[in-house]
């Protein structure tokens, strides 16, 4: 383990539990952006609180010294490495960069076709296309250093070794901020099986990672599971600083001549707005199991769904597809939520988190079995 990286930026007021957010969340008096939709069934109109002058804290403490700026954070695979869209972008306004999947050798990526559209989303199979760890970090991360924006590497491997050696490469290198383990891959070592649908797969590679690096440390959940929770406390049980949730769900396309499947590799992962409902699912579930905190992603195009994954959970939450329509949408919701923070009389974006989590946990079922679709 080499030397401990600078610490990226100000350090904020510590990042309060889960359980303390959820009461503060619901407990403060103050309306949450949820809690206003006129159109909600039932809901009474609430008379907005007195705009707030003054600064509003947006910064987002994950541990380990890494506070991001604000919670809009750009995710992996659709935003590069950062450094192809400073043209077009304030980068240094994101809360953080995820940058491309990281692997301990080349990668050249799937067959092709690698990306089909579908409604409300996108159905992509790009196979982790990436120059390696070594050439990203000669190619990058000197640029990344001169950053105020934290850069977080996602990282990708099909061993347990595999993510280890890239994390040591990494580790104590001067621009890299943390790392966020893609453990969406399929592990070799056991038949092929996917770290991220299995506790103690994901919990061993998490575990492995941690011993190598003290760098703070991401873990991404899968949606692709019948209960991502026992998945996540291993997780967190097993030393991860923070979840992110979530990745892609699994699926295909048949060709026009339906004589076969679209996509080269046949299985891609669907995203954009046609996820949000799943990933909203998981970050309630989540958020409900682990005390560490959650960075949401899947499917936002805009301010309500990032309240809404704060509502469910989540301090922080990442921009993925929406991205290629429009690069500039990051940056306008750091705005945009500055002003929603204001207008509901929050100082900081904290104040809307958790407020659509039950009060408890739920009693156990004295029903019996209950259909849960
Ligand atoms: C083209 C593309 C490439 C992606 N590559 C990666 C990757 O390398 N590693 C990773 O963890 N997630 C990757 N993802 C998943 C995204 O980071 C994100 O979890 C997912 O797209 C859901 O968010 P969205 O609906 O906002 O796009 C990729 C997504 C897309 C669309």
């Amino acid at each position: 383990m080499k030397a401990k990286r600078r610490v990226v930026t100000d350090i904020g007021p510590p990042m309060p539990s889960r359980a303390a957010v959820q009461r503060r969340g619901r407990t403060s008096g103050q309306s949450s952006a949820g809690a206003t939709r006129a159109s909600e069934p039932g809901s009474r109109p609430v008379p907005p609180p007195a705009q707030l002058d003054g600064p509003i804290d947006l910064t987002v403490d994950l541990g380990r010294g890494l506070v991001l700026p604000n919670p809009i954070l750009v995710a992996s695979g659709t935003f590069g490495y950062g450094i192809e869209y400073g043209e077009v972008v304030d980068i240094e306004a994101l809360g953080g960069i995820c940058c491309k999947g990281t692997t301990l050798r080349p990668r050249v990526g799937n067959p092709t076709p690698r990306v089909t559209e579908t409604p409300g989303g996108m159905l992509n199979s790009i196979g982790l296309q990436n120059p390696g760890v070594d050439a990203v970090i000669a190619k990058y991360a000197t640029t990344w250093e001169r950053w105020r924006v934290p850069v977080i590497v996602n990282v990708a491997g099909e061993s347990v070794e595999d993510y280890v050696e890239v994390v040591r490469r990494l580790d104590g290198i001067p621009g890299i901020a943390g790392i966020e383990l893609n453990i969406s891959c399929p592990n070799v070592g056991r038949g092929g099986l996917q770290f991220a649908i299995d506790a103690d797969a994901a919990a061993g590679v998490t575990a492995a990672v941690r011993r190598a690096t003290d760098l703070p440390l991401l873990v991404k959940l899968s949606p692709n599971v019948a209960d991502v929770r026992p998945i996540a406390r291993a997780i967190a049980d097993a030393g991860a600083d923070a979840l992110t949730a979530v990745n892609t769900l699994s699926g295909i396309a048949v060709a026009g001549s339906r004589s076969r499947p679209l996509l080269g590799n046949i299985y891609g992962g669907l995203s954009g707005p046609a996820i949000k409902p799943v990933a909203l699912r998981v970050v309630y579930e989540v958020s409900q199991v682990v005390d560490i905190p959650i960075i949401a992603i899947g499917g936002i195009t805009g301010l309500d769904d990032v309240l809404d994954f704060l509502a469910v959970g989540a301090v922080a939450v990442q921009v993925g597809t929406a991205i290629f329509a429009d690069p500039t949408l990051p940056v306008r919701l750091v705005g945009e939520l500055e002003d929603a923070c204001r207008a509901h009389g929050h100082r900081s974006h904290l104040g809307f988190v958790g407020t659509a989590l039950p009060r408890r946990a739920a009693a156990p079922s004295s029903k019996g079995v209950e259909y849960r679709p």
